[in-house]
């Protein structure tokens, strides 16, 4: 969330027409076999609950929705740097409406990655 914030503000800076927007989204729990490489979910006790798992989890059609959502509805146009679960728009945490702080990850982020910052701006 904080980098949709701080590369929102770069992009408007760089071309204040820009239709490009940045957000964060949230697919929800969804069950994948992300965790087939995890020990803690191989043997009797993935055995035991698998049974149970569509109750708790969304299937991969429905994770992917808000993320869809974000790329094609036209009633999230221009919105940018903000906060997406479920195909709605939530609160964050205050941090993110910290420019300065979102600035500063942003920054440690292209440092810690070894990414050339004149490359960037
Ligand atoms: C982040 O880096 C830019 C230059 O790329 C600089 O102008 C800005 O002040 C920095 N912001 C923070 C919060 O460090």
């Amino acid at each position: 969330v904080m980098h949709a914030v701080a590369l929102t503000k770069r992009l408007r800076e760089h071309d204040p027409t820009t239709r490009v927007t940045v957000n964060a989204c949230h697919p929800g729990v969804v069950n994948t076999n992300l965790m087939r490489h995890t020990p803690a979910f191989w043997g009797p006790i993935n055995k035991l609950i698998s049974p149970f798992l569509w109750f708790f989890f969304k299937t991969d059609n429905d994770g992917a929705q808000t993320a869809l959502y974000l790329a094609l509805s036209k009633k999230v146009d221009g919105i940018s740097g903000k906060y997406f679960s479920d195909c709605a728009e939530k609160s964050v945490h205050s941090l993110a409406a910290d420019l300065n702080a979102c600035e500063a990850l942003y920054n440690y982020s292209i440092e810690a990655c070894g990414l050339d910052k004149s490359a960037i701006d």
